[in-house]
């Protein structure tokens, strides 16, 4: 089996109205919605960088530029801290920091959806493999969620890897959805994929999540700007495009996804890493037991 070319680039598109989780994200982009002490986006960088990924694409859009400071010097933040003597407070701000030149910021001009801002990284991202990561699903566990995929991406020669988990039948109309065929360790081979079906069509109950390992030939498929589900362009339909071209599997992560883009799952986020932190566990267990 010749060996996969390596992914060394990340696209995180962040363009997203984030309308399911209105006001708090009128003025402050989802992405930027802190778990515990970190907002989300953090959280996605630190898994690419966990497995590997030197390069990180944010597709972003109108209103979202706190989210590239965030991730830039802070200079009077840091000076401030150094004057303080706060150095464990300055050294863990400089270690998060991207290396200079590593990042790109690009925008989506329009909210069509998430394939249109997935190909709108194409010039970034060139001829070569590539991962997606949609920070609103939290992936927490160890080894990270994207470090286990580009080890099943080289386990099964390469090709397309999207992260899977099986969810109760009557949500399938929220995902995209997989027929599965042959499982390969901790890989299943995709047979076809099918954006938000009624649970009566759904070809199985195992749905995408956002994590995905892509080739470049998806941007071809892309630049075509069909509409799907939702009227929007959707990245899953141009994904079906590439099965049979090339290898294509689904990887159940052994990790807790929490959907942050959600009301409910931004707060079981919250309190799930709260109770995963030693520093705040304890304290934090007692609180929820006295408000139970
Ligand atoms: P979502 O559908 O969860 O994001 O897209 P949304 O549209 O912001 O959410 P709601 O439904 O209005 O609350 C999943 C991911 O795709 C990005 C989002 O930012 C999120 O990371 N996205 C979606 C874009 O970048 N552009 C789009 O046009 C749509």
């Amino acid at each position: 089996m010749p060996q996969a070319k390596p992914v060394r680039k990340a696209v995180l598109p962040v363009a997203g109205l984030g309308t399911r989780f209105l006001p708090a994200t009128k003025a402050v982009p989802k992405e930027m919605l802190t778990v515990v002490d970190k907002p989300v986006v953090q959280y996605a960088v630190e898994e690419a960088q966990e497995a590997g990924i030197e390069e990180f694409i944010f597709v972003t859009g109108r209103g979202k530029e706190t989210i590239e400071n965030h991730f830039d010097h802070a200079y009077e933040l840091e000076d401030t801290l150094a004057d303080r003597n706060k150095t464990a407070e300055l050294r863990a701000l400089l270690a998060e920091l991207p290396n200079a030149g590593n990042t790109c910021f690009t925008r989506q001009q329009k909210p069509l959806g998430l394939g249109h801002a997935v190909w709108c990284a194409r010039k970034f991202v060139g001829d070569e493999p590539f991962a997606v990561l949609l920070p609103d699903d939290l992936m927490i566990g160890t080894p990270g969620a994207m470090k286990q995929m580009i080890a099943a991406y080289h386990d099964v020669g390469g090709g397309v890897i999207i992260a899977a988990e099986d969810r109760p039948r009557e949500e399938t109309k929220r995902y995209g959805v997989i027929a599965p065929g042959a499982v390969k360790g901790n890989a299943v081979e995709v047979k076809g994929v099918v954006e938000k079906p009624d649970p009566a069509k759904a070809p199985s109950t195992l749905c995408i999540i956002g994590r995905y390992i892509l080739q470049p030939e998806v941007f071809a498929e892309l630049g075509r700007g069909e509409r799907g589900a939702g009227g929007e362009i959707q990245l899953t339909d141009s994904m079906a495009k590439l099965i049979g071209r090339m290898p294509f599997h689904a990887v159940r992560t052994k990790c807790d996804r929490y959907d942050c883009g959600d009301k409910l799952g931004f707060l079981q986020a919250n309190i799930g890493v709260g109770l995963s932190r030693p520093d705040i566990a304890p304290a934090l267990r007692k609180i929820i037991e006295r408000l139970l």
